[in-house]
């Protein structure tokens, strides 16, 4: 069993943080969320994983992730040379993957339930695909199953102006080698791409073995600011369990709740309310920290509130009291403020931007 992870993309949801990085790579809880998949791979016992990367973002998805040695994987990248669908993600892979069984991720989902029960149905049922569904509000932002009573997939149809259910194919798959032949099978959609979903409806119009299975617990696809922010809210809550404070805290500074603190940091005079991760070689001062905040290594935080936010590396803020929330601040990004001041303050801002309240 491989696995194959999609890590390319443009990510135009996320803009202005993925015109100068790759949506995989955004943190979520001071980690890449790209990570969270490859974890979740390994912990299924699967250890040879191809990563395929865009022309664009490549090279910073390569540097940051390695050869896998930190996860226990053995990593490759694939390149692929244009964004033309996930199914052709799969055919670039075609030399890696052989005919081996894989799993297909898609590098900006994550989702809490365990992937090994589902591989071993997949195996032990010897199946052509597995899919996992979930219910969505918002049914046209994504593949959608037709299902019959039984839970029998019926039909696939990609995002669909008229929903045949409100239940979304999660971007994580299982296949075997005869997806290949599925692919070689369909012609690009109107969007211009090969569909993985054209590729699933192809197996069942050739009677083969598809299966759904509806996950129980959260999904989240963080390719948007406010899947980000709850993507953040979900894992503060759930995986910082055993908070270690390694840095410096001097007497002023309250702590409460589940709180991280990286070496090097330093906070004087500040509150914080965790779930919280303080990253590595911060500087904090007089500052409210709320809860479900992630804040990034070399973050410098001066009279600042902030709370249920995102604050990327080496981003520089001071002089905003009125709370900072919900927002999304980009690396390196430069935000001060002089009185007096409006009331609430909301942002999405990307890296190495300057912004100046006066
Ligand atoms: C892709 C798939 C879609 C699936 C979604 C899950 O959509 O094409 O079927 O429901 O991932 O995240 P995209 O994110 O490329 O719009």
């Amino acid at each position: 069993m491989k696995a194959i992870i999609l890590s390319g993309g443009k990510g135009t949801r996320l803009r202005p943080l993925t015109y100068t990085g790759a949506k995989q790579l955004v943190p979520v809880a001071n980690k890449p969320i790209l990570w969270y998949g490859i974890e979740s791979i390994v912990a299924a016992g699967i250890t040879d994983i191809g990563i395929i990367i865009s022309p664009e973002t490549g090279e910073e998805v390569k540097t940051k992730t390695g050869n896998g040695e930190q996860f226990g994987a053995n990593i490759t990248y694939i390149l692929q040379d244009k964004p033309a669908g996930l199914a052709h993600a799969v055919k670039t892979a075609r030399p890696f993957l052989g005919d081996s069984p894989f799993v297909m991720y898609l590098g900006d989902n994550l989702i809490q339930d365990r992937l090994s029960p589902l591989l071993n149905i997949f195996k032990e049922q010897h199946m052509d695909a597995l899919i996992m569904l979930r219910p969505v509000p918002n049914p046209t932002a994504f593949g959608v199953a037709e299902v019959d009573s039984q839970g029998k997939v019926l039909r696939l149809v990609e995002k669909p102006k008229v929903p045949p259910s409100n239940l979304a194919l999660v971007g994580i798959y299982f296949f075997d080698k005869s997806i290949h032949a599925a692919i070689d099978r369909i012609q690009p959609s109107a969007r211009g791409e090969l569909e993985i979903t054209d590729a699933i409806q192809n197996l069942i119009d050739h009677n083969l073995h598809v299966e759904a299975s509806q996950i129980e617990g959260w999904w989240l696809d963080t390719g948007k600011k406010d899947d980000l922010l709850s993507a953040n809210q979900i894992i503060l809550d759930t995986c910082l369990l055993q908070p270690v404070v390694a840095g410096n805290i001097d007497e002023k500074s309250q702590i409460s709740g589940r709180v991280q603190v990286g070496e090097g940091s330093t906070l004087i005079n500040c509150t914080v309310r965790g779930p919280v991760t303080i990253g590595k070689g911060c500087h904090l001062e007089n500052c409210f920290i709320g809860p479900y905040s992630s804040i990034a290594d070399q973050v410098h935080l001066v009279d600042v509130d902030v709370e249920h936010s995102v604050i990327l590396q080496g981003a520089k803020i001071s002089g905003i009291h009125q709370r900072i929330v919900d927002s999304v601040i980009g690396q390196r990004a430069q935000l001060h403020a002089a009185p007096p001041r409006p009331k609430a303050l909301r942002f999405m801002i990307g890296d190495d931007c300057q912004i100046e309240l006066t």
